[in-house]
C-alpha cells in the first residue's frame, strides 16, 4: 500500500490549491497530512486559531481555505498588519496584534480560550513559535491539535538563521518534548545534551503525540 493511500491528497487538498495557498500539494503538501487528523471535525462547531494570515499575494488563503472545510467552525487569524482586516467575511475574523509579545499572547489568550486547532504560520522566529505554544496550548481543548509549520526554518542549510533568534531552534524544543513524553521523565542516554525547561516538562505531561510530517509537526494534547 502506497502512502498516498493512507495520507490521501483528498477534499482539504482541492479546496487550498483553489484558494492559492502555499500548503497545497502545489507546494509544501501539508494538506492531506493535516486532512488525516482534521477529517472526524468537519462537521462540528469549534474554534481554528491561524497565527499568520498571510502578506499581499497570499492573504487570507489558508483561512478561507479552513472556513470552507470547517462548515461550521469560527476561524480566527492573527496577524501584525492591520491590512489582514480586509479578509474577515462571514465566519473568518481577524485578530491584529505581535506574536512576539508575552502580553499580547496572554490577552490572546483570555479571548480565544476554547481552541480545537492551532496552527502557527506567523514570522517562523524561534523565539516567536515557542513563546506562542508555550502560552496558547493551555487554551487547546482536550483533544485538540496545535500544528507548527515550516521547521525547516530551524535549519542552517536552509535559511541561514535568519530565523535565530533564540538560543534554542524551535525543531530542538518540540524534538526535546519527545524524549520527554517517550522516556516518561526519565533520562535519556544522551540526556546531558537536552536541556529541558520546567514549563517544557509541564507541557510533555498535556501532550499525547507529536508527530512530524515533512516540515511541519502537530500535537495532540491530552
Ligand atoms: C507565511 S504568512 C501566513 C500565510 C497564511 N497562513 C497562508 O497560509 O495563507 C506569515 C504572516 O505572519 C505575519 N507576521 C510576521 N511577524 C508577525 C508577528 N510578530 N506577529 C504577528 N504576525 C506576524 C506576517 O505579516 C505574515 O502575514
Amino acid at each position: 500500500m502506497s502512502n498516498e493511500k493512507l495520507l490521501k491528497r483528498a477534499l482539504l487538498d482541492e479546496i487550498a490549491i483553489r484558494y492559492g495557498t502555499d500548503k497545497s500539494s502545489k507546494q509544501h503538501d501539508y494538506m492531506r497530512f493535516y486532512e488525516f487528523y482534521f477529517s472526524s471535525f468537519r462537521d462540528q462547531e469549534f474554534t481554528f486559531l491561524e497565527l499568520g494570515v498571510g502578506p499581499e499575494d497570499n492573504k487570507g488563503k489558508s483561512l478561507y481555505t479552513w472556513s470552507e472545510y470547517f462548515k461550521n467552525a469560527q476561524v480566527v487569524g492573527v496577524d501584525i498588519r492591520p491590512d489582514a482586516k480586509t479578509i474577515e467575511h462571514d465566519r473568518i475574523i481577524v485578530e491584529i496584534g505581535n506574536l512576539s509579545s508575552l502580553n499580547y499572547l496572554q490577552t490572546l489568550a483570555r479571548k480565544f480560550n476554547q481552541n480545537r486547532i492551532i496552527l502557527d504560520d506567523a514570522s517562523h522566529m524561534w523565539s516567536h513559535q515557542i513563546l506562542a505554544f508555550e502560552v496558547l496550548f493551555q487554551t487547546l481543548e482536550s483533544g485538540g491539535l496545535y500544528i507548527v509549520e515550516d521547521l525547516h526554518t530551524s535549519f542552517r542549510s536552509l535559511h541561514e538563521q535568519s530565523y535565530a533568534d533564540s538560543p534554542v531552534d524551535a525543531f530542538t524544543y518540540f524534538n526535546h518534548l519527545t524524549y520527554c513524553i517517550c522516556g516518561r521523565g526519565a533520562q535519556h542516554r544522551n540526556g546531558e545534551k537536552l536541556t529541558l525547561s520546567a514549563m517544557q516538562i509541564a507541557l510533555a505531561q498535556q501532550i499525547d503525540m507529536i508527530a512530524f510530517y515533512g516540515k511541519t509537526l502537530l500535537i495532540i494534547k491530552k
